[in-house]
């Protein structure tokens, strides 16, 4: 038995995050490895990592050229900070970045995608003040929508359960309505109707005037509210209002970048292109942290107005572009490119779609939804709510597949390297547990 293996005897000095401790503590479910696909327990049994890490791990896990990258770079350059100095990796890394994103110029780096997240709203903020259009402070967000639990991400997301316990939060906050319809149950990808919920954009302009909207974020795909593809024409309707009222147009991309829908970018699936977007997870395959924000070109000429001495933006952290991470996001982008990974994951979505739909027949299931490598059940509820997704959890883990519970659903985003023979696995599994 190695370190990794052993059983802590102490699972309580750990202030875990989004769990219950008592439950956990009631039924701990520990992991010690991970190799491609699969995550191996404490107990030595092999599980199918049905969430790819949390939406993070797209080349599979322990992959060996991203590991010996991050062992080399710790050993030459262990960290340095980017505050009026540099490393040339931190460089190294943004230019591949924004090479893979065309009409896009800079990236800021950050550490997490609550970080991106709170940073892309700043950047919006920070850059109508420069234009002299201090008056748009008005963020916008939508219902069900998660972007990470900073402040700012914290208000614009539409999750009542993720900010009740904190109060008042950016005072200026708005939110459009979600785009979960009854009549979309069962669509297939992105669904037929509601591209005119995109309208309470501009609602929200006819009622406080354009003047004072500064930005709107969205997921391209919603995740951690439990998967909602955007209905067809959506995201395109949002970049019409954004545009006649020069509002900036924020994607969150934490779990639509890096090949989740088969293209490097959520923004280039649906051709629509925000003027900044978020990137976190993906970006070094979850191994070091790192997010990001692109920013359109020319976005940051803004900034470039004031006295030369002076910072462009007043933000920054002290691991923003980490040698670390910078490596690890590097050797990333090589493995997705000389292996394939986004073309894997364009080349597997039909065979998930298919699979995910083919589980209609379950008890209790009342809506299938999918985009690219990511898919959610979703069941009629029972109980308190949340309680049959996190059954169904917990029934998975014992067979071997790991999902995450989101309300009444469960959600899933395998590793993009994931194979027909285990997706036909995981449909297995969840009949299994299901069907009893
Ligand atoms: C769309 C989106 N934005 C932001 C975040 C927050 O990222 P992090 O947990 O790295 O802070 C997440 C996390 O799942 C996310 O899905």
């Amino acid at each position: 038995m190695n370190e990794q293996t052993k059983l802590p005897n102490d699972l309580d000095s750990f202030w875990m995050p989004f769990t219950s401790s008592r439950a956990f503590k009631a039924n701990p479910r520990l992991i010690a490895g991970a190799e491609g696909c699969h995550y191996i327990g404490t107990d030595g049994k092999r599980r199918i990592d049905g969430t790819g890490g949390l939406w993070c791990c797209n080349a599979g896990h322990a992959h060996p050229k991203i590991t010996e990258a991050i062992q080399r770079q710790a050993a030459t350059l262990d960290f340095a900070h980017s505050f009026g100095q540099g490393h040339p990796i931190a460089f190294e890394a943004a230019s591949r970045l924004v090479s893979m994103a065309p009409g896009f110029d800079q990236v800021f780096l950050t550490n997490s995608g609550s970080e991106a997240v709170d940073t892309a709203l700043k950047i919006a903020l920070a850059y109508h003040t420069a234009r002299g259009e201090g008056t748009r402070r008005i963020l916008v967000g939508r219902q069900k929508a998660y972007h990470g639990i900073n402040f700012g991400g914290l208000s614009v997301g539409g999750i009542g359960l993720n900010k009740g316990q904190f109060g008042t939060l950016y005072p200026d906050a708005q939110h459009m309505r979600h785009t979960k319809l009854p009549e979309n149950a069962f669509s297939r990808g992105q669904p037929e109707t509601g591209a005119d919920l995109a309208d309470d954009l501009q609602g929200i302009v006819d009622t406080c005037g354009a003047h004072r909207v500064a930005a709107v974020i969205v997921e391209p795909v919603a995740g951690a509210g439990g998967v909602f593809p955007p209905p067809l024409g959506y995201l395109e309707r949002l970049r019409e209002i954004c545009d006649a009222h020069g509002i900036l147009l924020i994607f969150d991309e934490v779990i639509t970048g890096f090949g989740r829908l088969g293209t490097a970018f959520g923004h280039q699936y649906f051709g629509v292109m925000p003027d900044l977007y978020t990137v976190a997870k993906g970006v070094t395959n979850a191994t070091v942290p790192m997010g990001g924000v692109f920013a359109r070109a020319g976005l940051r000429d803004a900034f470039l107005t004031g006295p030369e001495a002076m910072p462009d933006l007043f933000h920054g952290y002290t691991y923003s572009g980490h040698p670390l991470a910078a490596a690890a996001c590097l050797a990333t982008l090589d493995v997705y490119r000389d292996e394939g990974v986004f073309e894997n994951a364009a080349a597997m979505a039909p065979a998930w779609e298919d699979m995910l739909h083919g589980l209609r027949d379950l008890p209790g299931v009342v809506d299938i939804r999918n985009a690219g490598l990511m898919g959610a059940i979703e069941f009629a509820p029972e109980g308190l709510p949340g309680d049959v997704a996190r059954a169904a959890y917990a029934k998975l883990w014992d067979l071997g597949l790991i999902v995450r519970p989101i309300a009444d659903s469960i959600a899933m985003s395998p590793p993009l390297t994931i194979t027909e023979e285990i997706i036909g696995e995981i449909g297995g599994l969840i009949r299994k547990a299901v069907a009893g």
